[in-house]
């Protein structure tokens, strides 16, 4: 029979607008419901939680976020870990026919998860199994920035012009923009990477969806931007040059030094950000022979209002 732990944990705030590290806490053990509540709770305060020295299975990282809600399968099918389809590999490793193991480009721009969706992604948490390191320095930080502290920060008029906008978040968008970067990369003699692109047959299970530049939190009732460069192709009835221009203001303000948390890694971290809340970007300062292998595991979340 399973007993439900209830330990006593702190909460140590390292960010300015978010990120903070939770200790005291051993999450392969099922938490008892007060505790789940608390930690819960110190997550959307801090829109970025993580918890270090932890022994995961998979199964055990599935059953700890599944207790936030319903968890995706990444349109990737791919790069699902086999036997736990809710698991996304992200990773640089390769199989021994020389393909990706996993998704070797997540985070290769600013974004919150499964943005592109009707019912966008509400969280997800990222497991580290191995970090890369070279010269006894750790490679492949995550930037995580706040858009509920850039959103209260903007002057009043920008608020007041953003009100009842919408832009299209676009997963053939991303495709598109992801193999131009992909093919600069080859032309400026980078490595090839053996990615498995979306196919039509995926593509279409994700159609372009229109949702509010801004958002209140269905949790907090915080107010954030909603938009990313990954994503969003654009504003919703704006001429593009116009769009494109309030947009690229936008990205430039998110992502101020006062509104990033860059996480440094060690294996055995689970980190979890709040898609709604914040946007991620990985770094890729790494390359085989140092290896980078993470699962994630993304909920689902409402329809943005
Ligand atoms: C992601 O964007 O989901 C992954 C970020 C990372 O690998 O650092």
């Amino acid at each position: 029979m399973l007993t439900a732990t209830r330990p006593q944990f702190t909460i140590n705030r390292i960010g300015k607008h978010l990120g903070a590290e939770i200790s005291g806490i051993d999450l392969s053990q099922e938490l008892d419901d007060d505790t789940f509540a608390r930690v819960a709770e110190a997550f959307f305060d801090n829109e970025v939680v993580f918890f270090r020295n932890q022994k995961l299975t998979p199964a055990q990282q599935v059953a700890f976020t599944r207790r936030f809600g319903i968890l995706e399968q990444h349109v990737r099918k791919e790069s699902r870990l086999a036997g736990h389809p809710e698991i996304l590999i992200v990773s640089n490793l390769l199989d021994d026919k020389g393909n990706a193991i996993g998704s070797q480009d997540a985070g290769r721009f600013w974004h919150s998860d499964l943005s592109y969706k009707a019912e966008p992604s509400m969280l997800s948490a990222l497991y580290s199994v191995e970090v890369p390191i070279k010269d006894g320095r750790i490679l492949g930080d995550t930037s995580f920035a706040s858009t509920t502290a850039a959103y209260a920060a903007l002057p009043e008029a920008t608020k007041q012009r953003l009100q009842g906008l919408k832009n299209v978040h676009s997963y053939r968008y991303y495709r598109n923009k992801n193999a131009r970067a992909q093919e600069e990369e080859l032309a400026r003699g980078g490595r090839v990477i053996q990615e498995h692109m979306p196919t039509e047959e995926q593509l279409k299970t994700v159609p372009d969806v229109e949702t509010p530049v801004v958002r209140t939190h269905p949790v907090t009732k915080r107010k954030g931007l909603f938009l990313n460069e990954a994503h969003t192709s654009g504003i919703a009835g704006m001429p593009k040059a116009e769009g494109d221009a309030l947009l690229a203001e936008l990205y430039a303000h998110i992502i101020k030094p006062e509104f990033v948390y860059c996480h440094q890694w060690q294996a055995g971290d689970l980190l979890m950000w709040d898609n709604c809340a914040a946007q991620h970007k990985a770094t890729f300062d790494y390359d085989l022979p140092q290896r980078r292998l993470m699962y994630r595991t993304t909920v689902r979340g409402t329809a943005p209002f």
